[in-house]
């Protein structure tokens, strides 16, 4: 069977190409999905996505009309995608539900680490030969709060390292683990309290309605002044602009992002030699206290090695006429 896979850069097709063995026919493209880019997948049973890919009903009819009947997402999370319109169309979908929990929650502590301890800085100090230490000072992680939103898989393993370095965990889930919490010592509360209590908000809740623009004005004025906020998980839980407003008035001390919400066309991409139109990014990147990464989380060996095996276990159930245990219903 052959699949189109979108938006593949170099640190994956290797990764890709080993997994497929002689199994697995691959288009390996460079383009992210879209409109304009959906006829690439003609002559294709099925089509392989990433997270920014655009995977909107218009896109999926085209896709269809083309003969693509799977839509195999090599992310866990599928708010890029409009599962009821696949289905509507008799387009099977399949995700890659868990790569590296483990990938996301060190990236999400190097950001919090390198932030504190504003390691950035003093290595480009450090290039260009000045070795002051004014404007370095962090703050001791042991004995801090660190509250986590969406205690899952990774905000779970995040909690245990953090509890490694002595912090205090509390968490805010729709579906609190109480076993988990007592065993590891940490507790539920109120998201209220969680923005009240904590000095480190690091969020790991997957993108819904109920959690769009979790972090906003109101919740911003409820935390310490000088609160450091990590967002790992989907852009969009934070509304960027009243962050913006909350590290010029200081409240927000530290922001360490790894998603952002108009990321699509602009993050896995060099716009090095081009002028951002995107003005809201271009302000956070003024900020000395924020740091950006350009959804790079999930990137290790390790995570990407998963991600290709159980992609080609996923197009191989689809050959098979299996449902697996992949596939969104
Ligand atoms: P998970 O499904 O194991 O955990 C999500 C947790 O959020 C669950 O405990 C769930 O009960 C909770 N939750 C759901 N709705 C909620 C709500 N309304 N309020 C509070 N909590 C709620 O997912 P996992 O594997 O831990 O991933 C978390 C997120 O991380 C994903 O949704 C994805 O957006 C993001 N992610 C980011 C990556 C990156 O490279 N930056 C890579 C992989 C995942």
């Amino acid at each position: 069977m052959k699949t189109a896979f979108y938006s593949t850069r170099k640190f994956e097709r290797d990764f890709l190409l080993q997994a497929a063995g002689d199994q697995h026919e691959l288009v390996l493209l460079e383009p992210a999905l879209s409109l304009a880019t959906a006829p690439l997948a003609a002559g294709c049973e099925a089509v392989c996505i990433f997270v920014n890919d655009d995977g909107s009903a218009p896109v999926l009819e085209k896709l269809a009309a083309l003969g693509v009947k799977y839509l195999a997402l090599r992310s866990a999370g599928f708010n890029h995608v409009d599962i009821q319109a696949a289905h509507a169309l008799g387009m099977r979908i399949a995700r890659v539900p868990e790569y590296s929990p483990y990938a996301v929650a060190e990236h999400t502590v190097a950001l919090i680490l390198a932030l504190n301890r504003k390691l950035v800085r003093a290595h480009n100090r450090i290039r260009d030969l000045n070795f002051s230490l004014d404007g370095l000072t962090g703050f001791d992680l042991h004995g801090k709060t660190v509250g986590i939103i969406g205690m899952g898989k990774i905000g779970k393993l995040v909690g245990h390292i953090m509890r490694g370095f002595g912090c205090q965990i509390i968490a805010f889930d729709r579906y609190p683990d109480n076993e988990w919490a007592k065993a590891n010592d940490a507790t539920y509360v109120s998201i209220d309290e969680l923005c009240s209590r904590s000095d480190i908000i690091s969020l790991h809740a997957p993108l819904m309605p109920e959690t769009e623009y979790i972090i906003n004005k109101e919740s911003i004025a409820r935390m310490k002044k000088g609160v450091m906020l990590i967002n790992t998980s989907r852009g969009r839980l934070i509304n960027t602009l009243d962050v913006t407003e909350g590290l010029k008035s200081g409240q927000i001390g530290y922001l360490g992002l790894d998603v952002y919400e108009e990321e699509r066309g602009l993050f896995f991409e060099d716009h090095s030699s081009d002028i951002v139109q995107d003005d809201v990014i271009s302000r956070l990147i003024t900020f000395a206290n924020v740091l950006i990464t350009s959804h790079q989380a999930f990137l290790t060996d390790t995570a990407l090695k998963n991600i290709a095996a159980t992609t080609m276990y996923n197009l191989d159930c689809f050959v098979k006429g299996e449902k697996g245990v992949n596939e969104l219903t």
